[in-house]
């Protein structure tokens, strides 16, 4: 007997240790792990199409910001693909994905740009070189100034979009990759002068990729009255943490 409920009384506290640990998930955990491959492969399109418009390697220049905010943001994919409890059946390496966004972020011209871009094809296609770091960082993934431009851009795409759910995969896409985009934006605290205030800087990103995440999944469901009102609270919690903590002057 005594036996019994010891056992019933381990098998209680290890399913509440599994609860807590489920309720820490991060939202971004519970996309499912195509829609953060679409977004991938979103990135990687869109700079292999920059570089393919490229005449010259002189014009790189005009490419370069949006090439950087594109190898930024797949670092970033790539990581919480790294991180997602189906990672290991996405067939993607995701290790090398990071280490090539970053490469494609860093890229200072357009050869070396190509350079990277073909190790992020191979490391999407699951091709793994072993010697990329399991894990690093999410802080310093993409820098503030470029998140904050992606997600701008990704959330007026939504504005326009969210209504009619004309092209909901393409939709659906600017969600996750806002929702994406705010893993390290909770994770970077700089902008946060007063330090008595980086718990709210915490929840108000984690409220941006809970908002995020649901509305990626209603554009989904082709819910377009959920979508409209779930964009509009993003909409709101996006002033609400600039009110608080964006600084015109910087
Ligand atoms: C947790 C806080 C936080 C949230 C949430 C947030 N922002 Fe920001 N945002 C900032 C800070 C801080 C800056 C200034 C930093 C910078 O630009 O380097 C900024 C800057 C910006 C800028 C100016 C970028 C520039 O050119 O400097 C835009 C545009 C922007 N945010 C859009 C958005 C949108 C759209 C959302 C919501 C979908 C959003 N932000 C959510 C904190 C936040």
């Amino acid at each position: 007997m005594i036996r019994l409920t010891s056992v019933l009384l381990l098998l209680t506290l290890s399913l509440a240790t599994v609860t807590t640990a489920r309720a820490d998930e991060m939202p971004v955990n519970t996309l499912p792990i195509a829609d953060l491959k679409a977004e991938a492969d979103y990135q990687v399109k869109y700079v292999s199409e920059a570089l393919q418009n490229l005449e010259g390697d002189d014009k790189y220049d005009g490419i370069r910001k949006k090439v950087k905010r594109a190898g930024g943001t797949l670092a970033v994919v790539a990581q919480v693909i790294a991180h997602h409890p189906e990672a290991a059946s996405a067939n993607v390496a995701a290790a090398d994905l990071r280490v090539a966004g970053i490469a494609i972020r860093d890229a200072q011209d357009a050869a070396s740009a190509k350079t990277a871009l073909e190790a992020a094809v191979k490391a999407y296609n699951g091709e793994a070189s072993g010697n990329a770091e399991e894990s690093s960082e999410w802080k310093g993934l993409i820098g503030m100034h470029d998140m904050m431009e992606v997600i701008n851009f990704r959330s007026s795409r939504l504005r326009r979009g969210v209504r009619r759910l004309k092209n909901p995969d393409e939709e659906k896409l600017h969600a996750v990759a806002i929702a994406v985009l705010s893993v390290p934006m909770k994770a970077d605290t700089h902008e946060v002068k007063v330090e008595a205030e980086i718990p709210d800087w915490q929840k108000m990103s984690r409220e941006s990729q809970e908002l995020a995440v649901k509305l990626a999944k209603a554009i989904s469901e082709n819910d377009a009255d959920s979508a409209q009102s779930i964009f509009d609270q993003l909409g709101k919690s996006c002033k609400e943490c600039h009110t608080k903590f964006r600084h015109e002057e910087e």
